[in-house]
Formats: structure tokens, C-alpha cells, sequence
């Protein structure tokens, strides 16, 4: 079995006093958790103050984007490298929120895969079908193109590093979360195209995990699928003892 992996994706929340607020507080809730890797993703800004916060505790930092350069003249950007720097293990790739609102798209979020792994940061990449595509049955055929397409060109000895988030889209921020059933049904056919891309063996530690209105009453079951390996959690992210319920869930039958 993959050791859960279980993402706090504070989007663009918490100034630094409130992350150092967060931060010492889960610190608590979360001591001799050890066996799920436990990331937080604040903002940009708070990442380095986070990073003396978070040592000696079960969390790891997380950036919530890159560019795929290393430096030079692109304002506004930050790169792999610098996050790196900063503190950070894993980055988010091609959230829905970028793919919809900043243009992202698989080829950029392909660029910035290599980024991510080029300063050995573990890149989740996101993928989700929209409420029409789920609706029209092309649920599977959506996401497995945009892992493919994520993934192109990678290599098999890099691939172990890389989790998937599926995300659907009309599950964030919504309330409405998939079943445990139909995350599993995608998650499985994600699992597969991995296989198929990378082999058995390069692949079998890549781990799938789930997103969209995650929350202390639902991860129990989601993650009592066979083929869940964890959680990206937005909202409930934020409010502490709900992730950190969030983090020690309970296998029901698994
Ligand atoms: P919510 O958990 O708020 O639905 O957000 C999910 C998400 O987008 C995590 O990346």
C-alpha cells in the first residue's frame, strides 16, 4: 500500500500572521502522525516563515504553482528553483482554478512537470471533467487525455515522484462531492493509463488522490477505496482540527 498523501490547498488565504496562526496549531493536532504525508500549500508569501514552523513537525510545504524557467526576465512569475529554496518538497500543477481563470493548459502544465522535477520538487498535477462532460459520459475520456498530455515526454525513472489529484470541477468549493464509487471508477482508469505509459514497475509509487469538497465527514469513505491514496482539501484546509481529522481518517474496509 502507497502512504496517503493528504494536501491542504490554502488557494489565496492566510497572511503570515494567520499561516504562523494555522501552523502552530496543527503542529499540535498533529504530533505522532507518521505514517500519511502531510503537505500544506499556503500562499507564496508565507512559505518561508512556514518552513521554520513547519521543521521537526509531520508537514511539508508546498507551492500552489511555478513557471517553468529558472529565472530572468518574466515578472511576476516564480520558478521551481525558488521554491525549492524557499522550503517546499511539492508543488501543484494545472489546478482547475488556473486552467480556468489564468489560460493554463496540458502543454504549459507538461513544461512546468519538468520544471518541478528538474529542482526535485514532487509535482501534483490536477485534472477534472466539468459538469457537461461528466453529464455527456466523457468523464474518463476527459481526465485519462489530460494526464496523458501532463505526462507526455516524461521519463520512467522520474515518474514515481508525480501524484494526480482528480479534481472534478463541479465538486470544488461546491459542497457536492463525487461518490466514493465514481472517484474510485476514475482514479482506476487514471492507475491503468499510468501503467501503460510508464510500466508496472516505474509507476506502482505514483499515488492518485482526490479533490473537491473534502471534508471530515466524507474522507473516511473516499479513502476507503481501494485505488484513493489521499486527498487535496481545499476549504476544510483551513480550519484546523478539521484537517487534521482530515488526516487521521479511518479506513473503513479497506
Ligand atoms: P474545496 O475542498 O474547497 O472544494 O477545494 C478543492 C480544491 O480545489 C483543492 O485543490
Amino acid at each position: 500500500m502507497l502512504t496517503p498523501l493528504i494536501i491542504g490547498n490554502w488557494k489565496m488565504n492566510n497572511g503570515i500572521r494567520e499561516a504562523a496562526d494555522l501552523v502552530i496549531k496543527l503542529r499540535e493536532l498533529l504530533k505522532g502522525v507518521d505514517s500519511v504525508d502531510v503537505v500544506i500549500a499556503p500562499p507564496f508569501t508565507a512559505i518561508y516563515h512556514l518552513s521554520h514552523l513547519t521543521a521537526d513537525s509531520p508537514m511539508q510545504l508546498c507551492g500552489q504553482d511555478i513557471f517553468w524557467e529558472k529565472s530572468g526576465a518574466y515578472t511576476g512569475e516564480v520558478s521551481a528553483e525558488m521554491l525549492a529554496d524557499a522550503g517546499c518538497r511539492y508543488v501543484i500543477l494545472g489546478h482547475s482554478e488556473r486552467r480556468q481563470r489564468f489560460g493554463e493548459s496540458d502543454a504549459t502544465v507538461n513544461k512546468k512537470l519538468l520544471a518541478a522535477l528538474r529542482a526535485s520538487l514532487k509535482p501534483i498535477v490536477c485534472v477534472g471533467e466539468t459538469l457537461e462532460e461528466r453529464e455527456a459520459g466523457a468523464a474518463i475520456s476527459r481526465v485519462t487525455a489530460q494526464v496523458r498530455a501532463s505526462l507526455a515526454g516524461l521519463s520512467g525513472s522520474l515518474v514515481k515522484d508525480v501524484s494526480i489529484a482528480y479534481e472534478p470541477i463541479w465538486a470544488i468549493g461546491t459542497g457536492r462531492t463525487a461518490s466514493p464509487q465514481d472517484a474510485e471508477e476514475v482514479h482506476n482508469a487514471i492507475r491503468e493509463l499510468i501503467y501503460e505509459m510508464f510500466g508496472t514497475h516505474s509507476a506502482r509509487g505514483v499515488r492518485v488522490i482526490y479533490g473537491g469538497s473534502v471534508n471530515a465527514g466524507n474522507i473516511d469513505s473516499l479513502m476507503s477505496q481501494p485505488n484513493v491514496d489521499g486527498a487535496l482539501v481545499g476549504g476544510a484546509s483551513l480550519k484546523a482540527e478539521e484537517f487534521a481529522r482530515i488526516v487521521r481518517f479511518k479506513h473503513a474496509a479497506r
